[in-house]
């Protein structure tokens, strides 16, 4: 698969998928932006993929999906860098401190707070680039929602564990499907397609208990591999998904079946 110098923009960049979504552009011929709130973590994650893969094409770049002016910022430093912006992954994911709450004991500020910083962050970085693209003539938009967006959580598989799917969660990435095929729709006409991505549960050093438990519901492997997503979006991010549009790729060994 040939991005063909494609400039993709990855909001959550350095994030745990977000440097797997980097690593396969860069590698696939695409000039890769890692778009993160955290400049910290954004520079050295950005220094750490260009040793690893040995390209140069990784770039970083800060954005708050939350903030107009930094959106702005970023389209408008992008575009005199590279002259064009091809792509924007959707994969920034925002938790406070009450994020992991049950059911019962949600406080609305957190809810509200978890919703809008996740939801509304999509919405607005997705309507901003989405202004740029109309002008460009062309645009692609990929949103990075889960399992829990599809169908409501499996909530045996946290038996014997600390951890549940927080209601706030399931709410946004199902509101994110949603919001794709509104987009995908509105958007009709103006050369700019917007799919998603339902990635089932990656492994990051979760207790056995948990990957036990997880792996009964699926067809073979179980906990997926950051590089098990790589497929789907090289699909989406190159021509060969050229007249796919509105739909979701549903990347998780079976587990909602
Ligand atoms: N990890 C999984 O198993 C899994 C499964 C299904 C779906 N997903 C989805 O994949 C995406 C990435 O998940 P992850 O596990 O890599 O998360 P992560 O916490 O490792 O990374 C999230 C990144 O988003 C950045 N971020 C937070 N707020 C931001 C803001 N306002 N503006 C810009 N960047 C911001 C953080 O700095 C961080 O680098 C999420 O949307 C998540 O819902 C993950």
């Amino acid at each position: 698969m040939d991005l063909n110098q494609q400039v993709i923009v990855v909001t959550g960049g350095s994030g745990f998928l977000g440097q797997s979504f980097i690593k396969s552009i860069a590698t696939h011929n695409g000039i890769a932006i890692i778009a993160d709130v955290d400049d910290y973590t954004g520079q050295q994650t950005k220094e750490k993929l260009k040793t690893e893969t040995g390209l140069d094409q990784i770039y970083f770049q800060h954005i708050d999906i939350n903030e107009k002016s930094s959106i702005c910022q970023l389209v408008s430093q992008l575009i005199k860098q590279f002259g064009r912006i091809d792509a924007l992954v959707n994969n920034a994911y925002f938790r406070n401190e009450r994020f992991w709450d049950h059911f019962f004991d949600v406080q609305l500020e957190d809810f509200n707070e978890n919703l809008t910083m996740n939801l509304g962050g999509y919405f607005l970085c997705s309507q901003q680039f989405a202004e740029y693209f109309k002008k460009q003539g062309y645009g692609n938009i990929i949103n990075v929602s889960s399992i829990y967006g599809v169908i409501p959580p499996k909530f045996e598989i946290y038996k014997g564990t600390s951890r549940t799917t927080p209601v706030v969660y399931a709410s946004f990435k199902s509101a994110l499907l949603h919001l794709s095929k509104y987009m995908a729709k509105y958007l009709k006409g103006l050369n700019i397609r917007v799919n998603s991505i339902s990635p089932g549960g990656v492994y990051n050093n979760e207790s056995e208990t948990f990957v036990q438990n997880y792996k009964k519901q699926c067809a073979t492997k179980g906990m997926l591999d950051q590089e098990d997503l790589q497929g789907a979006l090289l699909f989406l991010l190159s021509d060969h998904s050229k007249f796919i549009n509105g739909q979701n790729i549903v990347v998780d060994d079976g587990f909602i079946l």
